[in-house]
Parts: structure tokens; sequence; C-alpha cells
């Protein structure tokens, strides 16, 4: 089947990355033209693990291209997919910025000849389908069309394998003919027995924010949870084990740490709460997730300073991790960026370091030294933070970053070590709920 894929972001690039490596024909058109350019001369503007090979490998055999122009892209295609952008808006009232997704249906509206489906991939807020098909419609009103809401449900860091693996596809549509269509573009999937849930499109769009927010708030709980159990003396990683085993409950999200941050939890609580406020509905635990989630960042700088003897001026701290999760280059709302901050104007002196981070850190946080190992950072530090639980972290030369540091003072925000045997090790350690 002949795609379009609008928007080479994060969620666009993946997309069609995977729908070549399923065998379609894929187009990915962005406005860009450097983007693009770069694209084709092979370049991968994000870190996303395997993402290049499968890239290359389908530019190679055919299946994938990149292109700047719109009407090029969409010629013969069946399916024309929506992945650009979708931030907060600047007003930073919680509302989804549809301006990018209305602008390119806009112009997608005046490419449409044969039969398309038009497919809604950015999370976008209930009853943006129906905006879509009514944009097209007033563009266009010879139109022959549908629109569907597809979400995307990737993680960063394993994007790819969520995409050729998924626990399910949401198809939302009201027509039978789209549904084919979507069928067909997913039918690679069938053969893994995925489930897919058609559904109609406002379902579809509010499906996505519901998993989020779920997710979302399961950590927060278990951030709560983890505050509690500081003040009782109970390990919360055995609790969260426990509960976790608990087949309704699940063991996956109990991690307690610094806070969620990424480009969607933060983005789509406040979508959900703003879906629920303008329709005059409660959405209270959303809410509550969402204030915990900040309390608990503010938490860890209080927990560093507390570890540091009540101050941290003049002092050094080793900061290893500044993305919001490992296996990313994406700082987007991580808590390194309102943690480490209060640090350095309360006078600490930040050493930093990540694996893949350290680019776009040094033009959001200048006012950090960034090394080139985390041993370099832990040099004569007064205390080591550990605030993204990247494997290279997960094992580190124990006795080396002791030996280096002037006080063996460790914060781990992650709960990546045993807190006895840090402590036997000769570290003044401090985790998370336990
Ligand atoms: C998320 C969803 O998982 C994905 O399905 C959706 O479509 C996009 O948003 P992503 O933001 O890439 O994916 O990362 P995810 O692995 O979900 O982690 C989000 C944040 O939660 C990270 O900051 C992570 O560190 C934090 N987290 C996750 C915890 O603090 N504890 C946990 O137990 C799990």
């Amino acid at each position: 089947m002949k795609i379009a894929m609008i928007g080479t972001g994060y969620v666009g690039l993946v997309t069609g990355a995977c729908l070549a490596e399923f065998g379609h024909q894929v187009t990915c058109m962005d406005k860009s033209e450097e983007k693009i350019e770069f694209l084709q001369a092979g370049g991968i503007p994000i870190y996303e693990p395997g993402l290049a090979q499968l890239v290359g490998k389908n530019i190679g055999e055919g299946r994938l291209s990149f292109q700047t122009d719109m009407r090029q892209a969409v010629q013969g295609a069946q399916a024309v997919f929506i992945a650009v952008g979708t931030p907060s808006s600047r007003r930073g009232d919680g509302y989804a910025d549809l301006t990018y997704i209305y602008a390119a249906v806009r112009e997608l509206a005046h490419c449409i000849s044969d039969y398309v489906v038009v497919v809604d991939k950015s999370t976008v807020p209930v009853g943006t389908a129906r905006q879509v098909a009514r944009i097209i419609r007033e563009e266009n009103p010879v139109a022959d069309f549908d629109v569907v809401s597809n979400p995307e449900f990737l993680r960063e860091g394993a994007a790819i394998n969520d995409f050729m693996r998924p626990d399910r596809v949401v198809i939302g549509t009201e027509s039978e003919k789209a549904l084919a269509v979507m069928k067909e573009v997913y039918d690679p999937l069938y053969l893994i027995s995925t489930p897919i849930v058609a559904t109609n499109p406002a379902t579809a769009e509010l499906i996505k924010y519901s998993a989020n927010a779920f997710l979302a708030v399961k950590i927060s709980f278990i951030n709560e949870i983890a505050g509690i159990c500081e003040a009782v003396g109970a390990d919360v990683v055995d609790l969260a084990k426990a509960v976790g085993l608990d087949g309704r409950i699940g063991s996956k999200f109990l991690h307690p740490g610094p806070g969620y941050g990424g480009s969607c939890f933060p983005k789509d609580t406040l979508a959900l709460l703003r879906i629920a406020q303008e329709n005059g509905v409660a959405a209270r635990l959303v809410e509550a997730g969402v204030e915990v989630n900040s309390a608990q960042k503010a938490r860890m700088v209080k927990k560093i300073i507390d570890a540091m003897g009540g101050s941290v001026a003049g002092k050094t701290i080793a900061a290893l991790g500044l993305t919001f999760k490992p296996e990313t280059d994406d700082l987007r709302e991580s808590p390194a960026l309102t943690i480490l901050p209060p640090l350095v104007e309360r006078g600490g002196i930040v050493k930093a370091h990540d694996p893949k981070g350290m680019d776009e850190a040094a033009k959001i946080l200048p006012n950090l030294h960034y090394m080139n190992s985390a041993y370099e950072a832990c040099k004569e530090a007064d205390a080591v933070v550990l605030l993204t639980e990247w494997n290279q972290y997960r094992a580190l030369d124990l006795a080396r970053i002791k030996a280096g540091m002037k006080t063996p003072v460790f914060i781990d925000l992650r709960n990546v070590y045993d807190p006895t045997r840090m402590r036997e090790a000769g570290f003044a350690y401090t985790g998370v709920g336990r």
C-alpha cells in the first residue's frame, strides 16, 4: 500500500520506518528542507535505538523516501498519516496546540484526488478527528476521504519494538471502508494476533489520554507511597514488588523516582484535565497525580540538600543522567531540569554527565559543568546524585568513585543500588522510599 506520513518528528519517523518495514511504500513529508535533506543523506535527527538501521534498510530497499512537497508525497497514497507536533500551547493552560495539525490538513485537503484515509496519529484532544474532517470539507468540498483516529503508544527508547509488537492497535472511525484500509495497513500485526480495538473517533482519542493518565497516576501513587515509606521506615522496593505481584495491579510503572517527565505524560495529563474542565466534569485523580509529580520533583531537591548536611553552598554535586529516562536524548520535562537549577541557585557547583543528553542540556542549563564521563563528574564531588538509570550507571566502579570523592554521599533517585551494600561500601546512601 502507498502511505504518506506528514511530519518527521519522533512519531512520524518511527511510524514511517516501521510501516515501510511492514512492506508498504512510505513517503515521509516535512516542511523543513533542512530536516528532509538530512534524512535523505542518511541522517537521523533523534536518538532512538534501532531507528537509524531501520530507516537505512528501508531507504535501501526502496520502500521509504523523504519529501518536502505535500502534493508529491500524497500522490496515490491510500492512507495519509498526520504526525506533526502537538505541543502544550504557549499559554501554559494545558491546551494542546493544534496549529500544526490544522495547517497540515488545510494543505492536504487540496492534494486529495482519489479516496484517501486521513489518519490522526498525533495525540489530539477529543473532537479533533471531527475538526479535521470539517476543515477538509471546507477546503475541498469534493474530496473523497474518511478521518481515522489511530493513537500511538510508543515509548521513547523502545519505540520500534512498541510499534512492531504492540499491546493493541486502536482504530477510531465510523467508516467501514476506512476500517478496511486501516486493517490492511496493520495486516502484519494480525499474524502475531495483536488485538485491534475498533471504535468511534472520540473514544480512540480518549483512549490515548486515559492510558497515559493512568500510567502517570500509577507513578505518582508509588511516589507518594515512597514518601510514606521514608516516614515509617518501610522499603518501597519490596513493597512495590509485593503489591505489583497482584495480577490486578501489575508490577510495571511502580518504580518510584524523581517524578515522571518526557513528551507525553506531563502534556497529556494536563490536556486531559483541560478536556474534563471544558466539559464540566471532575478529574480529581489526574489532578492529584499531576500535583504529586510536581511535589515529587521539589521533594528531591530537599532530599539532596538534606543528604548534604543542610546546605549545598560551595559544594560540588555530580549529576549522573539528565534525560527524562535512559536510551533517549530527550530532555523534555526531565526531572533534572527542575531538580538541578535550585541546587545551583543555592550555590552548588553541578558537574553533570549524560550519555546522550549533554548537547541539548548545555543549551537549557548553561550553568552546569559538563564532563566526559561519570567518573570525571564524581571526582572531588561532595555528593553524587543519580537522576537517570542509564545502563552505564548501573554497574559503576564504586570503589573508584568513592576514592575520587571529597565525601562519599550517594543520592540514588532511581533506586538502582542496594542500600545495605552501598552502606557496607562506605557510602552515606539515600534512595527514594527506602
Ligand atoms: C509514554 C508511554 O509509556 C507511551 O505509551 C506513550 O505513548 C508516550 O508516553 P515515554 O514518555 O517515552 O512513553 O516514557 P515512559 O517509559 O512511559 O516513561 C515516562 C516517565 O515516567 C519517565 O520519566 C520515567 O522515568 C517515568 N517512570 C516510568 C517512573 O518514574 N516510574 C516508572 O515506574 C515508570
